[in-house]
C-alpha cells in the first residue's frame, strides 16, 4: 500500500521471459539515474520475489503481468490480487492485447481485474489498444472508448491516484512499427478526456502510457508527446541497457 506512480513512468513487461536467475542477473546490470519519474518491472510470477530482492534501495516497482478477480480458492492456475500483494508485487497489468487476444479475456473480465486489483492495494495499468483492421476501418477510437468504459464504470474516484493506462496499439507490439507521436499523441488526448469526463479533474493526474515497439531510438520523441506520460516497454525492456537507455530518454 502507498505506493503510487509519479509521472513519468517507465514500465517494462518482461512476458514469458527471464526466469530467476536472469532476473537477478538483469537487475545486477541495471542501475536508472536517480530523478523525476517512476520505473516498474513486470517479470513473470516466478521471477517476482527475485527482482524484489535484487532491487535494494533502486527505485523499481515490481508488479504482475495479469491476475484473477476472485481472492481465493478453487481456480487452479491462478493468482489473486491478494496474493500479488502477499508476495510484494506493488502494480497489476490488467487487460495486455496478448491476454485480450491469445487468451480470450473480455472487456467485462478486465473490469473485473482493475476492481480486484485496486481493492488488495495494488496499482492497476490498464491496457487498451486496436487491431490493425479496427483502425483501417476507422473503429481505432471507438474500440478504445469501449475498453476504457467497460473499467470505468466500476472505477470510484477514491482510487485515482492507483490507476494507470496503456495505450497500446496491438498492431505496434513486437512488430517494430511504432504509432507516429503525432497518432498515439492524437489517442492520449482523446483517452485524457474520456477519463476526465467519467472521473472528473482528478483524472488529469492519471498516467497515460503509449506502449508498441518503443526502443531507446523512439522513447524521448514518444514520451515529449502530449498527453503522453511514459511508456510501457516489452522487447526492448528486457536488456537492462536498452531499458535503462529509455529511462534516461524521459527528458
Ligand atoms: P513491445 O511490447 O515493446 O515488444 O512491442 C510492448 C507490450 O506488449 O507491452
Amino acid at each position: 500500500m502507498g505506493h503510487s506512480l509519479t509521472k513519468p513512468v517507465v514500465a517494462g513487461n518482461w512476458k514469458l521471459n527471464h526466469g530467476p536467475a536472469e532476473a537477478r542477473s538483469f537487475m545486477e546490470s541495471f542501475s536508472p539515474a536517480k530523478g523525476e519519474g517512476t520505473l516498474v518491472l513486470f517479470p513473470p510470477y516466478l521471477s517476482v520475489a527475485a527482482v524484489l530482492e535484487a532491487r535494494g534501495g533502486r527505485p523499481v516497482l515490481v508488479g504482475v503481468q495479469d491476475i484473477y478477480w476472485e481472492a481465493s480458492g478453487a481456480f487452479t492456475g491462478e493468482i489473486s490480487a491478494e496474493l500479488a500483494n502477499q508476495a510484494g508485487a506493488e502494480v497489476a497489468l490488467v487487460g495486455h492485447s496478448e491476454r485480450r487476444h491469445i487468451f480470450g479475456e473480455t472487456d467485462e473480465e478486465t473490469a473485473r481485474k482493475v476492481t480486484a486489483s485496486l481493492g488488495a492495494g495494488l496499482i492497476a495499468m490498464l491496457c487498451v489498444g486496436e487491431k490493425i483492421d479496427e483502425r483501417e476501418a476507422g473503429q481505432a477510437k471507438a474500440v478504445v472508448q469501449r475498453q476504457l468504459d467497460a473499467v470505468l464504470g466500476h472505477l470510484g474516484t477514491e482510487h485515482l491516484d492507483r490507476f494507470a493506462v496503456a495505450y497500446e496499439p496491438v498492431w505496434a507490439i513486437g512488430t517494430g512499427k511504432t504509432a507516429t507521436a503525432a497518432d498515439a499523441s492524437e489517442m492520449h488526448v482523446h483517452i485524457r478526456s474520456i477519463l476526465l469526463q467519467r472521473l472528473g479533474d482528478g483524472a488529469a493526474s492519471v498516467p497515460i502510457l503509449y506502449g508498441g515497439s518503443v526502443k531507446p531510438a523512439n522513447a524521448a520523441e514518444l514520451m515529449g508527446a502530449k498527453e503522453v506520460d511514459g511508456v510501457l516497454v516489452g522487447g526492448a525492456s528486457l536488456d537492462p541497457r536498452s531499458f535503462s537507455a529509455i529511462w534516461d530518454a524521459r527528458g
